[in-house]
């Protein structure tokens, strides 16, 4: 056993297990409860001193202080440094301002993780104006891919698959998934109209003809461009298509909306949802037993 400790926020609990037991680290474990006035009570059931620290953390919208709290705790009680595992890196999308009044959440967001933890490690981030997370995180920030883990999956589980990316963003990962499962790839282009509204155009897939079309998307949110993609290769004439996301967001219908127009959907562990097939826990605990240590004194 390594002297990493894994501390997981509330819910992030089951995945700190398999992280742990993929790693060989110690599971810590953080009590949580509110006073009666509302405000948080934290405590650490186990011993930070002189260690680093792995706060598991994907919901950070709804636990930001319980990471802060977490964070300036475990450092008080002698953690060597303090790092943030989120599998789910949230607040990456309003990465502008694209109406004027509007707050760059993305930016703001990094700010204050920078503040609270030393480094970040994280799965697939959703960058897009922003081609790395160092343009927005002052810390050291490890940014592992799912691409090789989904690109084995689809090839054990899918016969003559054709990968298909939904937009030009999603390029970069559905390429090396194409490559990494021996299948051919293409990427649609995508209008998005509204937040729940897109529009998708099918280039020529003439060649493709017979193949099993597999979506794949780095995020699905409303589930409305992996809907829209899988109707437009259903009016080409393709078998209802698989759906590959790595992070589930799912929000409200999103994923009885997808289900009902693909033969299946599945995802990477990163967001605990019923449709996660493909776990990322092996992956993270590599990156953590090979983190550079930032030598801080306790
Ligand atoms: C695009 O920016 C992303 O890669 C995803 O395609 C997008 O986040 C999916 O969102 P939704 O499920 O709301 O269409």
């Amino acid at each position: 056993m390594t002297d990493r400790l894994i501390l997981p926020l509330p819910g992030s609990e089951a995945f700190a297990e398999r992280l742990a037991i993929a790693g060989g680290f110690e599971l810590g474990r953080l009590e949580s409860r509110r006073f009666p006035d509302g405000e948080r009570y934290l405590r650490i059931h186990a011993d930070p001193r002189g260690r680093p620290v792995d706060i598991l953390c994907s919901n950070a919208d709804e636990q930001f202080l319980t990471l802060a709290f977490t964070a300036d705790a475990v450092r008080d009680l002698g953690a060597s440094e303090v790092t943030l595992v989120a599998p789910y890196l949230g607040y990456m999308r309003q990465d502008a301002r694209f109406r004027p009044g509007e707050a760059v959440t993305s930016r703001t967001f990094a700010r204050l993780v920078s503040v609270i933890v030393d480094q970040l490690v994280t799965v697939d981030p959703h960058l897009h104006r922003f081609a790395a997370l160092g343009e927005l995180y002052d810390i050291p920030c490890t940014v592992l891919r799912s691409a090789p883990l989904i690109g084995d999956w689809i090839g054990r589980e899918t016969p003559a698959p054709l990968i298909i990316g939904p937009d030009a963003e999603s390029e970069q990962w559905a390429a090396e998934i194409a490559a990494r499962a021996g299948a051919p790839c293409v990427v649609l282009a995508k209008r998005r109209i509204g937040d729940r509204e897109v529009e998708i155009t099918l280039p020529d897939l003439g060649m493709h003809t017979g193949r099993q079309p597999v979506l794949v998307d780095d995020i699905a949110s409303s589930g409305r461009t992996l809907v829209a993609a899988s109707e437009a290769l259903r009016k080409r004439g393709f078998a209802a298509p698989l759906c590959v996301v790595v992070h589930a967001v799912f929000a409200g219908q999103a994923f009885a909306d997808v289900s009902a127009a693909s033969a299946r959907t599945v995802s990477t562990d990163t967001l605990s949802h019923p449709s996660n097939a493909i776990p990322v826990a092996p992956l993270i605990a590599e990156a953590l037993a090979n983190l550079p240590r930032s030598g801080r004194k306790p």
